[in-house]
């Protein structure tokens, strides 16, 4: 009897442990980028409770003495009710508070730590450093996560940290399998990896997978996890808010575009972003040096894995990163590697893959044909790959490692643009109110 009662004992008591485990009510904490990232970060994350905020303080105030509270913006959400969701999923079955915190008036070039509050429980420290370097700095850039649980991600992320120690890290989509299921982004999110670094990504087609469940291709209409896991600059194409946005980082201008779903290649949300494209490169003329997109599918990638993108989307694209002077192009989606040359002023990078789906070589993407320069097996030499961005006022050097820390492709970008004094360094809070879209709340 008394054994019996020790063990309901223990039982209630880990019951209740569990219950109050902190990734149980505060998850999927990632720091963000906002457009002025020399002085301000989002935070973002889900909380089972309603009442929650996040404590920040700079690095040095480890005790949280000086710290100071942030109340989020909060969203009660799940996928309930929106069309084709996957309904056997945790988004489906736990609604939960949506949160987003931006921190303001932050110093440059400073390092932070903050913690949320939610109820007696607090999440884990996260830290970040805002932009405003002066002289040489670096980015560090993936693409196509994907597989949950697979063997690589991880590891390469964490590789990349110690190689290139970045500030600022960006993925070019497909960061989970199937967008519309919770448990690829509870691999990805929910652990200390992501818990030190500010955070940009673009939607791939699978932040538009809504369920695998057998249908052909079902398709969200708008990236919804996506937009409930992070909140980007409110900047963006009107028809495409949160997905498309920009921001100025040092002497970078940084874009997202979203290339929409697995079945759509072409349409008024394309249009709208080329427009919207050309409007934000004009208006901002001479506050940037560089010019850095980053966007899903490689428009001179392979033509054989997804025909569309270099049947529909390169015809589109190209003449517009020609005029607006991009000087390079973040990319994955057909997990082949592969790396142009300069084509009118514009490097297209597409890294393949940063985890374990590899597809093999085809006669699109050879290595020489006048197009690429570099081409890599990622999967007869089962490779993934990250890139360390360095960028000086004369160039922008890219080095793409594997997931052992070796070199496997270099190429240097000379600076087209003279460094300019409007730059994005926090000495000049810079206030884009008459841009289009600009303080335009998200479109879920
Ligand atoms: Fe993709």
């Amino acid at each position: 009897m008394k054994s019996f009662i020790l063990g309901l004992f223990c039982l209630f008591a880990l019951g209740n442990c569990y219950a109050m485990a902190e990734d149980e009510v505060i998850y999927h904490v990632v720091t963000t980028v906002s457009e002025n990232p020399a002085n301000a970060v989002t935070v973002n994350y889900h909380c089972s409770n309603k009442d929650s905020y996040v404590l920040y303080t700079k690095a040095k105030d480890i005790a949280f003495r000086k710290a100071v509270r942030v109340e989020p913006v909060s969203v009660l959400w799940s996928t309930r009710g929106i069309e084709k969701t996957a309904k056997e999923t945790t988004f489906y079955t736990r609604q939960r508070y949506v949160c987003s915190a931006e921190i303001s008036g932050l110093e440059k070039n400073t390092k932070y730590i903050y913690k949320i509050v939610s109820e007696g429980v607090e999440s884990k420290v996260n830290s970040f450093v805002t932009a405003g370097k002066k002289s040489k700095w670096n980015f560090v850039a993936f693409t196509d996560f994907q597989h949950k649980g697979n063997k690589e991600t991880l590891p390469l992320i964490k590789s990349m940290k110690e190689v290139a120690h970045p500030a600022l890290v960006i993925c070019s989509g497909d960061m989970v399998d199937v967008a519309g299921k919770e448990e690829g982004w509870n691999w990805l999110l929910d652990n200390d990896i992501f818990r030190d670094f500010v955070y940009a990504a673009s939607p791939g087609d699978h932040e538009y997978w809504a369920d695998d469940s057998g249908r052909k291709y079902p398709q969200y209409d708008k990236a919804h996890t996506f937009n409930h896991l992070f909140k980007f600059p409110g900047n963006g194409a009107p028809m495409s808010l949160n997905t498309t946005y920009w921001f100025r980082y040092n002497n970078v201008l940084f874009i997202s575009l979203d290339m929409n779903n697995s079945n759509v290649a072409t349409g008024p949300r394309f249009e709208d972003q080329v427009r919207w494209f050309e409007k934000t490169v004009e208006s901002l003329k001479g506050t940037f040096q560089y010019l850095v997109v980053y966007e899903h599918k490689s428009i001179y990638g392979s033509s054989k894995i997804d025909a569309v993108v270099a049947a529909r989307l390169r015809p589109q694209w190209a003449p517009v990163f020609k005029k607006c002077g991009v000087d390079l192009v973040l990319s994955g989606h057909d997990h082949i590697y592969s790396r142009t040359r300069e084509i009118d002023g514009t490097y297209y990078l597409d890294m393949g893959s940063s985890g374990d789906k590899r597809r093999a070589l085809d006669d699109s993407v050879v290595e020489g044909d006048g197009i690429h320069e570099k081409v890599l097996d990622l999967k007869g030499d089962a490779l993934c790959c990250g890139s360390n961005i360095e960028i000086t006022r004369h160039l922008m050097k890219v080095t793409v490692y594997n997931q052992r820390k070796e070199v496997v492709d270099s190429f240097t970008i000379k600076a087209k643009r003279k460094s300019s004094p409007r730059e994005n360094r926090g000495e000049q809070p810079f206030h884009p109110s008459t841009f289009v879209g600009a303080g335009a709340g998200i479109n879920f």
